[in-house]
């Protein structure tokens, strides 16, 4: 086993090590995957052949997601600490349900927990509970949030369901990410629930306009746009919702992150005040996939909702991440949060989130200076760009990921394209952000400078 594991070892430290010129990759790689058989064996394999296969057919074919810079989505990178822990989780093959299935991962996945709580100013009540990722924890605190406020309304949804339930109201925005409208419809909730706050021209909504609200309303707030990074204002809605009775949550994916940085954290001032969050650790905090967290001031409400009790199963051991979210069996998530949150430090954790929105403002900088139009102010990770109207935008974005340097995607943005940029991973350097800078302009020039009939 120590010999296949230091060969693996010597394979992926290669894989990470290696300075390919390309993020994307090659189309002779891509080519190669259609030698992986899709017959099922007959028998069984070699290990060391799938390792081979992994490491000559996989490794060449990934997306280097990892790379400073690679832009796409909100994809994390990995930092070393967080990957090693999770070679120690894939070792040790533990359940983290109960703290009496695995002692280690309970006292990790604990002070994690506890960490991420702090890291975040979150309040001290609260609870987090590690899950696959933030649309597992949005769809975890809505759940949460709407048998609370049955309770209240003295409806017991847990015992009844939800035919004949008092109707719920739904106050959100149109920007709010789409696995809100999935957690909502998967809940029971439904769209038709939702009425919307209108949104400024960077996404966050408008306070004054915020419908009138009461106890039957989930109030759905957001920190960090997917597409600008821009975050709701929170601390008077939040007022007005608790002077109202209505539930906060926050769906803070990688938003969140912005309150453990002292000169970001009033981008989120009074997300404290919430009464639920989700977020991720595989998105800002570099923690390897998958790594969400579910967050409730009144860590009573989430326990409520998703006990699952069984006489096999104990339940007086103290924190028991089973009957705190939707999964029972889990990895031991909390190992892998545990050990980069470690590695980096409270002061680590912050400048994490200073250099990548620092990244992304430059980025959006030096491709205004030579005439892209940013389409919000880049605050945190997200540069949002354009270059001119939609069809050259979306031609720059084409070239861009046929290039294969560096990697970013579209979307639209208030009836435009645009180009997403978001850096989210602490491998970017000045050097990457330059020559990203640099690629996107040759990809653009390329384009207006070609002859008409080649167009
Ligand atoms: C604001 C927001 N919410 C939720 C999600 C979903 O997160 P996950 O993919 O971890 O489930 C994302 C993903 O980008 C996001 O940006």
């Amino acid at each position: 086993m120590e010999t296949l594991l230091l060969d693996v070892a010597r394979r992926t430290g290669r894989y990470l090590d290696l300075k390919r010129e390309r993020v994307a990759p090659i189309s002779a790689a891509l080519d190669a995957l259609a030698s992986v058989s899709d017959a099922l064996p007959p028998g069984p394999v070699d290990v060391e052949a799938i390792v081979e296969t992994l490491d000559t057919i996989g490794s060449p074919a990934t997306m280097r997601s990892t790379s400073g810079r690679y832009f796409g989505f909100v994809n994390g990178g990995t930092l070393p600490a967080g990957l090693v822990a999770a070679m120690f989780v894939a070792a040790w093959d533990q359940n983290a349900a109960l703290p009496v299935m695995s002692p280690a991962a309970a006292r990790f996945d604990q002070i994690a927990a506890d960490w991420i709580v702090e890291l975040l100013g979150l309040p001290s009540s609260a609870e987090a509970t590690f899950c696959g990722g933030a649309s597992i924890a949005n769809l975890t605190c809505l759940v949460a949030a709407r048998d609370a406020i049955f309770d209240n309304l003295g409806w017991d949804s847990r015992h009844d369901g939800l035919m004949g339930a008092p109707r719920l109201r739904i106050v959100s925005t149109a920007e709010t990410h789409v696995t809100i409208d999935r957690a909502l419809r998967v809940a029971g909730i439904g769209r038709s629930a939702v009425e919307t706050i209108p949104t400024d021209a960077c996404g966050r909504a408008i306070t004054n306009a915020t419908p009138p609200l009461d106890d039957h309303t989930i109030v759905v707030l957001q920190a960090g746009n997917v597409n600008t990074g821009h975050s709701d204002p929170f601390a008077e809605i939040i007022a007005k919702a608790h002077d109202a009775d209505a539930w906060v949550h926050v769906d803070g994916a990688f938003g969140l992150w912005a309150a453990a940085s002292p000169s970001r954290r009033h981008l989120v001032e009074g997300i404290e005040l919430a009464d639920s969050w989700a977020t991720d650790c595989h998105k800002w905090l570099n923690v390897p996939y998958d790594s969400g967290v579910s967050i409730l001031r009144d860590p009573s409400t989430a326990r409520r909702s998703m006990a699952a009790g069984a006489a096999y199963l104990t339940d007086d051991e103290g924190r028991a991440p089973m009957h705190q979210g939707l999964q029972m069996s889990q990895r031991a998530r909390g190992v892998e949060a545990w050990a980069t949150i470690t590695s980096l430090g409270r002061s680590g954790v912050a400048a994490l989130v200073d250099d990548l929105s620092d990244h992304a403002a430059r980025l959006g900088r030096l491709l205004c200076s030579e005439g892209a139009e940013l389409l919000a102010p880049a605050v945190l990770n997200q540069a949002l760009v354009a270059f001119g109207d939609d069809a050259t935008t979306e031609a720059v974005i084409e070239a861009v990921q046929a290039d294969g340097r560096i990697w970013a995607g579209g979307t639209r943005w208030q009836g435009r394209s645009a180009m997403r940029l978001s850096v989210s991973s602490h491998a970017t350097t000045d050097a990457d952000v330059n020559l990203s800078a640099a690629v996107i302009i040759e990809c653009w020039r390329s384009l207006t400078t070609r002859p008409p009939d080649a167009a």
